[in-house]
């Protein structure tokens, strides 16, 4: 496994300097571009690292996979009634279809379908943004992480679209709590900082049926394991999940501060973090390593 890792880190390398970090808030758009980390967590609990797979890095829009499994747990299939599971194909922060969808978002990973999820576990957790934190700290076994203060308050000052959003839901009558509230978690989540090492070995139940090795528990039924995974597929990559499951074919998640996690059901997470991004919005180099990935272990989910 780690020479495999070897040889992707080798053949992506060259590629740094591609891409463009996020910048629609200053605090990430100071982040140095020139960050290039892997690690992968098999089934047994093993975990394999290269380049900067140490360094904690925001975890942005990957914070939705942990968001949703929180919310599925504590809601079941009720869920489903909130929040759809088809693919968008429209950018992750579009509101055009939620207005004549009557408020119901497409899926959990473009923000409507975040933000509705947000507020589910709003409604059901004492200290509702320490919820997800506490949950990644118990799933990766790292009892440090947390979330960058400064990012999650430049996020809340740049607010506009996604408050709009879940205002837009409430008219809907799909949304419960305050939304500044509701927001306040939300950024709070995707201000989480974690390092490659911790993001594989926190995804890990997904490519093991729901069962963390880590945490030593069934956080989802293996049926709810196979859903997200499918989720994943059709919709984790904003509207470049058509092209990453052609080229690579792997359930991912993306975030803007550049890591995508992916899985190889059966066999093992990964995560890559580089924080310049394609044109898309995702990291240029973490879509590069992960069609290395699936060229060098010829398997991919289709
Ligand atoms: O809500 C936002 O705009 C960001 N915090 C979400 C960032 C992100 O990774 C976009 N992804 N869907």
């Amino acid at each position: 496994m780690q020479s495999l890792l070897d040889n992707i880190y080798q053949e992506v390398f060259p590629m740094l300097g591609q891409g463009k970090v996020a910048d629609y808030i200053p605090a990430l758009a100071c982040v140095e571009p020139r960050q290039f980390g892997i690690a992968i967590c098999d089934n047994e609990g093993n975990v394999y690292t290269v380049g900067d797979a140490e360094v904690p890095f925001s975890i942005q829009s990957i914070s939705k996979v942990f968001n949703l499994v929180l919310a599925m747990n504590h809601y079941g299939d009720g869920l489903w009634d909130r929040v759809g599971c088809e693919p968008s194909g429209l950018p992750f922060n579009s509101l055009v279809q939620l207005e004549y969808e009557n408020g119901i978002p497409r899926n959990p990973f473009i923000n409507a379908g975040a933000l509705v999820i947000s507020d589910m576990n709003q409604s059901r957790f004492a200290s509702p943004h320490l919820a997800v934190r506490d949950f990644v700290r118990r799933l990766s076994g790292n009892p440090e992480i947390n979330a960058n203060r400064i990012v999650a308050d430049s996020e809340f000052e740049y607010r506009a679209r996604n408050a709009a959003t879940a205002y837009l839901m409430k008219a809907f009558n799909n949304f419960e709590n305050e939304v500044e509230d509701v927001l306040h978690s939300y950024f709070y989540n995707c201000a989480l900082e974690m390092s490659c090492a911790d993001l594989a070995r926190g995804a890990s139940f997904l490519a093991n049926r729901g069962y963390s090795q880590c945490a030593g528990e069934q956080i989802l039924s293996p049926k709810q394991a196979s859903q997200v995974n499918a989720l994943l597929a059709t919709s984790g990559m904003y509207n470049e999940a058509g092209s990453f499951a052609f080229q690579v074919g792997l359930p991912g998640k993306s975030g803007v501060g550049g890591g995508i996690i992916a899985m190889v059901p059966g066999r093992f997470s990964i995560c890559v973090f580089s924080p310049a991004l394609n044109h898309m919005g995702n990291s240029a180099l973490g879509v590069a390593a992960l069609t290395s990935l699936t060229k060098h272990i010829k398997w991919s989910v289709y």
